[in-house]
């Protein structure tokens, strides 16, 4: 369990949700807090590992010196920003909550209420984990999360599969205390090597550690 195990390495990290515009003051997003990116991103710095955090809109700081922190708002400006990153790093962990859908024609002035309903037209964002898993190179190590409502490992495993991903971490929606929002989760690993491993619920802090030692594992 030695410290600095990752002296050297470069990781890109991506956190927090994507805010899609609607209008001047609203946007379309979603309930991701940033802390479970916010760890790891800690934890692989804290092993001597220089992180790029790409995240999205979340009132969280960053203080390790190790740590560039890029703020982005859109899931189009997270993909920008990741790419250019991307051919540097020796990996890449995914754990932004990114907006599937941006609004076709954000309006430039702020859209007045009438009686009547309203309909907003979706257009399908990039799927960032899986641009960066055509690009991935053997050097390049690519981690996914999953978070899922039903058959969870078999769409996890899918998920692995189509974004090209090392592994994927599944977050428990069964149990109280995981994921969004709150300070613990509790996870399972799937590899690509089918191999499943299943850890107790914990806070964030401690289960980054646990994803790290498989970063960590898989170099
Ligand atoms: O397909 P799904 O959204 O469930 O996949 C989740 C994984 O893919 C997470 O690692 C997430 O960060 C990543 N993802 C992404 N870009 C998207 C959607 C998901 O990087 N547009």
């Amino acid at each position: 369990n030695g410290k600095k195990k990752l002296l050297n390495k470069h990781f890109l990290v991506t956190a927090g949700p994507t805010h899609e515009k609607i209008d001047p003051v609203r946007f379309i997003g979603n309930y991701s807090s940033g802390k479970m990116g916010f760890a790891l991103a800690e934890e692989l710095a804290e092993q001597g590992a220089k992180v790029t955090l790409v995240s999205g809109p979340v009132s969280l700081k960053c203080y390790h010196p190790n740590i560039k922190r890029v703020d982005v708002v859109s899931a189009e400006e997270m993909k920008q920003a990741a790419l250019d990153v991307f051919s540097e790093v020796d990996g890449a962990v995914m754990c932004a909550a990114v907006a599937d859908y941006r609004p076709k024609y954000p309006a430039d002035q702020k859209i007045k209420r009438t009686a009547a309903d309203m309909t907003i037209e979706l257009e399908a964002n990039d799927d960032i984990a899986a641009c960066l898993g055509k690009l991935k190179t053997e050097n390049q190590l690519l981690v996914g999360f999953a978070l899922e409502t039903q058959d969870e490992k078999s769409n996890a495993l899918d998920k692995m599969k189509r974004k090209n991903l090392d592994f994927i971490v599944l977050n428990s929606l069964q149990d109280k205390g995981a994921g969004f929002g709150v300070d613990t989760n509790k996870i399972t690993i799937l590899t690509k090597d089918n191999k499943a491993v299943d850890f107790q619920l914990k806070m964030k802090t401690e289960v980054a550690r646990d994803i790290v030692a498989q970063i960590t594992a898989s170099l």
